[in-house]
């Protein structure tokens, strides 16, 4: 895939059609995994269409609806009272007359959830990350990120400054000496400090008090990204931030609704009110974009309240039952998995080649995970990521285990043949 990021011409359609002919010879060789359709949406047992229109079925570890609430009665009722009242579309940027009066009990809600001071709502979550650091950071500010920040993060960076300083995934020491190199030339300007709250590749987590410590030490500001982590882990749902005695200590927080809160949608959570009055009209992605939908902000408002609940609690403990039943039965299996316990569970296969060729396997056995591969992960440490829910069953957890286990055989033996054809392949070219 990055061969074709920076594709020459003067054409700008021509020129990206070499990407299709890649894609389309992994698609003709069953060796692109991506692009599928759900019949019936995310369930733990899914009918499933790829882009060449092959059906699939089987139990499904690649959709993030971590708690299961897509599903869940009550959110349901609540999205059909919502279109009741609402109608179905916003029909305005919430700088305009966007919001509803879900969607401002929405903010609240986040905010206290927090113990921050205000928030602000996104249509996706992706916007939040994206136009949080467009919104605050300027072209003379710096930016000190962790290398494996998501893409919005990335992105927002890449818009607002040319000023980027990357640092090694969770290395607080080299975080430091970016701010002490920063500072010991430039006092006038900004920095914005960036990580996540549970990576979402690699299942792990920074120090995140730390962070906040160096920040105040260098005048940073602290930006943490909880879209994998809000309402699934952590001292009620509290996440990474709750977990590690931080709500209302960092600067800002940003997250998504789309893994955990069974809607589209994100926010960024402030300590003072002036920022997000200063976000919601400079900040791209919300200020000259559509407001999150009536329905959406609803939904999102009842997941909140579910996860304060009892039954919120529950949820998370057959989430976790689950997490750890996989990570143990996939070491079991000899296999492995990267990081810590969360809804992310990302079982190691190495080489690229290996991967595709697993991928290729695995819808025939019945089991739909999502490949991860470079550039999204570093080379030969493709993976598949596992997405638990709470309402994944543990013969759900066992089918997956011993899916991928048959399919990795079989694409051993696939690989191996391969391997042993092309030397003479080779001769004969
Ligand atoms: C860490 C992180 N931040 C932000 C996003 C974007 O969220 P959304 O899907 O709501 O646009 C994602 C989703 O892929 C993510 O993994």
């Amino acid at each position: 895939m990055r061969d074709f990021r920076v594709p020459g011409g003067a054409d700008l359609e021509r020129r990206v059609g070499n990407f299709f002919k890649w894609q389309n010879l992994r698609r003709q060789n069953g060796l692109w995994p991506f692009s599928r359709a759900t019949d019936f949406g995310p369930r733990t047992e899914v009918l499933a269409t790829d882009d060449r229109g092959i059906n699939m079925e089987g139990v499904n570890f690649a959709s993030q609806d971590y708690l299961s609430m897509s599903s869940h009665p009550e959110i349901k009722e609540t999205a059909l009272a919502a279109i009741e009242r609402y109608g179905v579309h916003s029909a305005g940027s919430a700088a305009l007359v966007g919001n509803t009066t879900h969607s401002v009990a929405l903010e609240r809600k986040i905010a206290d959830f927090l113990q921050m001071d205000d928030c602000l709502l996104y249509p996706t979550g992706w916007g939040a990350g994206y136009g949080v650091i467009r919104g605050l950071v300027r072209s003379s500010d710096h930016i000190v990120m962790d290398a494996l920040a998501h893409t919005c993060l990335q992105e927002g960076a890449n818009a607002a400054t040319r000023n980027i300083y990357l640092f090694r995934h969770l290395d607080l020491a080299h975080c430091r000496r970016w701010l002490e190199k920063i500072r010991s030339t430039d006092t006038e300007n900004g920095i914005m400090v960036v990580t996540e709250g549970l990576f979402s590749m690699d299942s792990d987590t920074p120090d995140i008090a730390a962070m906040q410590e160096l920040c105040n030490e260098f005048n940073a500001t602290l930006m943490v990204d909880v879209a994998h982590d809000l309402g699934a882990l952590g001292p009620g749902g509290r996440g990474h931030i709750g977990a590690q005695d931080m709500l209302g200590k960092v600067d800002i927080v940003m997250g998504s609704f789309s893994k955990t809160f069974a809607s589209n949608g994100g926010f960024v959570a402030v300590k003072e009110r002036p920022v997000k009055e200063y976000l919601r009209f400079y900040s791209p992605t919300t200020t000259f974009s559509n407001a999150m939908s009536p329905v959406n902000a609803a939904i999102v408002l009842k997941a909140f309240e579910i996860i304060e609940t009892e039954e919120g609690q529950v949820l998370r403990d057959e989430l976790m039952a689950n997490v750890l039943e996989l990570r143990r039965q996939v070491r079991e299996a000899g296999l492995d998995y990267y990081g810590d316990p969360s809804a992310i569970v990302a079982v190691k296969m190495g080489s690229e080649g290996l991967a595709r060729l697993v991928s290729r396997e695995l819808p025939e056995l019945g089991l739909l995970a999502n490949l991860v591969e470079y550039p999204a992960v570093g080379k030969g440490a493709a993976r598949f990521r596992m997405q638990v829910m709470a309402k994944h069953t543990r013969r759900n957890v066992t089918d997956a285990v011993q899916r991928i286990v048959a399919a990795k055989a079989k694409a051993e033996i696939a690989l191996a043949t391969m391997e042993a054809g092309r030397p003479a392949m080779r001769a004969v070219a």
